[in-house]
């Protein structure tokens, strides 16, 4: 007698794994060198984020393409972090090549594990005392557990890094690691896909919904809104996409106060290469309150 066996569910490990791969490391690479910023984050990094010398933080970092053009643009005090080790040995290869090193401290973390009480903001002292190491590894850091003085005087985690978190619960956890070590008044700036942007989405969301309500979708998916498919640099892509009710209940419930929402097209108009990077996208920007 033959039983079928379910294929795993997409976690986080997967994920990792996916972002550690050659392909996906490459597809990012070429974008932190060859893209830099958007024009839509650009214009809303200087709107929101507009004190240079503020600590920021930046939630997967990637190849450091966010990160390496605001050091470029003159902030001088980034932390970002990643899960994908792979993407992390890039950011910090082009932060040496381009003299960045000061302005940017790359830190290896998962977003759902945040220590909320680990001293990002003293991570220098900390490192320091943990044998003058120059990379803090967060994931499975708990050495110091000092009060983080101040927090983050803005947070990013951009280009969809939060909805490729498999599991509602797993972004929840993200987005109270994140509040956690954000300082009150502090910006959160993040995007997602809307799932009924363009026909050819909502033609396939209709159809995903009958084979939810069937009980025949991908058995690897956790939620209605997950997509797992190959991107065109042939790299595997895990991604949740919400529906507005969602992010709002999801912010309120992790201590963020929603502030503003807005498609990409009605901030800045995009060239050719990033619309072919990125796919539409909404951005939302969110506060920790005073
Ligand atoms: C679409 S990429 C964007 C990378 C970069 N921010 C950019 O815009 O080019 C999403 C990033 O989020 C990171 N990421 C996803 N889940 C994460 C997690 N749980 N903790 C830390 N980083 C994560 C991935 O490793 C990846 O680098």
């Amino acid at each position: 007698m033959s039983t079928s066996v379910s294929p795993p569910k997409i976690s986080g490990a997967t994920v990792r794994a996916d972002f550690n791969a050659v392909e996906s490391v490459l597809h990012y690479s070429r974008a932190a060198e060859r893209l830099g910023l958007w024009a839509s984050e650009r214009t809303l990094i200087e709107k929101h984020f507009p004190d240079p010398k503020a600590p920021l933080l930046e939630a997967g970092c990637g190849t450091g393409r966010v990160t390496l053009a605001l050091a470029e643009l003159g902030y001088t005090k980034i932390t970002a972090f990643d899960f994908a080790e792979e993407l992390l040995e890039q950011a910090r290869a082009f932060a040496r090549e381009k003299k960045l090193t000061r302005r940017i401290r790359f830190l290896h973390a998962d977003a759902t594990e945040l220590p909320t009480s680990c001293n990002l903001l003293g991570y220098i002292a900390a490192a320091a005392s943990l044998g003058g190491k120059s990379t803090c590894n967060l994931i499975g850091y708990n050495a110091r557990r000092a009060t983080n003085a101040g927090g983050f005087a803005g947070v990013l985690f951009l280009f969809n890094g939060l909805m490729q978190i498999p599991g509602r619960i797993h972004r929840r956890a993200a987005l109270r690691g994140l509040h956690g070590l954000a300082r009150p008044g502090a910006p959160l700036l993040f995007t997602t896909h809307d799932r009924d942007d363009e026909p050819a989405e909502r033609r396939h969301w209709k159809r995903q919904a009958e084979l939810w309500v069937e009980g025949k979708q991908d058995p690897a998916l956790l939620e209605f809104g997950d997509r797992y498919f190959v991107d065109d640099d042939s790299y595997r892509v895990f991604m949740h996409l919400p529906d507005r009710a969602e992010i709002l209940a999801d912010l309120a419930a992790t201590g963020w106060t929603h502030e503003w929402d807005e498609m990409r097209r009605r901030i800045a108009p995009e060239s050719k290469a990033v619309r072919d990077f990125s796919d539409e996208c909404r951005f939302w920007l969110a506060r920790k309150g005073e």
